[in-house]
């Protein structure tokens, strides 16, 4: 739906005319996977998919949702902002009002329609859009004052609503490009001092998405899993996040470690290593460099980190094998969801990306019995609002 079709949806849910629009994209991650909450460096893009909130304000303290995608009403007081289990799509939006308001922000009511083209649970941050959209639509009733100027905090809102309230244990990545992205940019973001910086794609580079509509069984489980392991290893080196432990000095003392605690901390190391190097790649217009390092971060994740699953190898495999692919890497957290490829458009024939996606079509059906979906994307504008 795009918003003049929710703006009328809105007019017959709720039988007022809407007066806000708020939205947020969804993301991939380029570089840098499992590096964020080891303080880490990432290299993530927002995408040209939006959750998207089309509202009007109360003038009491009901917040009110009808979400187009389920066809369902929430509705909760911000009196008291309780966890839904009946709509667990609304504990997104009901756990930023709740941080907000833990925060000290007061908040005013709203109705609004919820709409989402970001693909649920497929890895590309429906969950952080949907956060960054709430916000933004709590920023349009106006009541947060210089909250709106400052994505980075609102960021960290939209984190701490998803650790909190939704008890996902993520790190700040997914919020951060949400809230920050900008248009034909990726974000190189230091996610210890969250500072960050613009990394423009070259010109005729496409990034196509591969949705191996794998259920992505052991997300939540093994991903904790995975912290552990990272939060040992630090302990073991005496450092607080990982991200300070060089490579030399890594390769120095990784004997201190369980071997597999040192398989998980070497990704970690050499990752954020990849993600400097991707970017100083990017800068100086060198892709093949950039596409390699994908392909190693792919290869760490597969078999040192144990993150990656038959269906996103099988995506990684076929597409490495066409021609104009520089590089292709599971993105997100892994266990299923998607993969991405990185596309010299120049070197493809007339058909231009529809013979990479023609050949998926055929070849990733063969290796896994199902049938995959695909985005080609480009780098967008992070979260915003404006009055209707
Ligand atoms: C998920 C989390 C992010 C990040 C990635 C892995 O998307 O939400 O914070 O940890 O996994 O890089």
């Amino acid at each position: 739906m795009n918003t003049s079709e929710l703006i009328t949806h809105f007019q017959t849910q709720f039988g007022a005319a809407p007066r806000f629009v708020a939205r947020a994209p969804g993301r991939v991650n380029l570089i840098g996977e499992h590096t964020d909450y080891n303080g880490g460096f990432v290299l993530p893009m927002a995408i040209d998919r939006d959750v998207t909130l089309v509202g009007a304000p109360r003038q009491d303290r009901v917040v009110r949702i009808h979400s187009a995608n389920f066809d369902q009403v929430s509705a909760f007081s911000l009196d008291n902002v309780v966890h839904s289990s009946e709509h667990e799509w609304s504990n997104y939006v009901r756990g930023v009002a709740d941080v907000l308001q833990k925060a000290g922000h007061g908040l005013q009511g709203f109705d609004a329609v919820l709409f989402g083209n970001v693909p649920i649970a497929s890895g590309l941050s429906s969950s952080a859009a949907t956060e960054m959209a709430t916000i933004e639509a709590f920023n349009a009733v106006g009541e947060l004052g210089d909250l709106s100027i400052d994505g980075v905090r609102e960021a960290k809102f939209a984190q701490q609503a998803e650790n909190q309230f939704v008890g996902v244990n993520c790190g700040i990545m997914d919020q951060f490009i949400s809230s920050l992205g900008q248009q034909g940019q990726a974000l190189f973001i230091d996610c210890r001092s969250l500072e960050y910086k613009l990394v423009p794609l070259p010109q005729g580079v496409t990034v196509l998405v591969v949705d191996t509509q794998a259920p992505r069984t052991l997300a939540g489980s093994a991903y904790n899993e995975r912290r552990a392991q990272c939060e040992e290893a630090a302990r073991t080196f005496g450092v607080d996040l990982l991200r300070d432990v060089s490579v030399s000095a890594f390769e120095q003392r990784k004997g201190e470690l369980t071997p597999l605690v040192a398989q998980r901390a070497a990704h970690i190391v050499y990752e954020n290593q990849r993600v400097l190097d991707a970017v100083a790649a990017l800068r100086n217009g060198d892709v093949a460099t950039f596409g390699h390092l994908m392909n190693q971060s792919h290869d760490s994740l597969r078999d040192l980190y144990a993150v990656s699953s038959k269906e996103l190898d099988a995506v990684v495999d076929i597409a490495r094998s066409m021609p104009g692919v520089l590089g292709a890497r599971m993105t997100g957290a892994g266990f299923g969801g998607c993969a991405i490829a990185l596309v010299e458009t120049r070197r493809l024939g007339s058909r231009g990306i529809a013979s990479l996606r023609d050949a998926m079509e055929r070849e990733y059906p063969i290796k896994t019995n199902r049938t995959p979906k695909m985005y080609d994307c480009v780098p967008s504008a992070g979260a915003s609002w404006a009055l209707l």
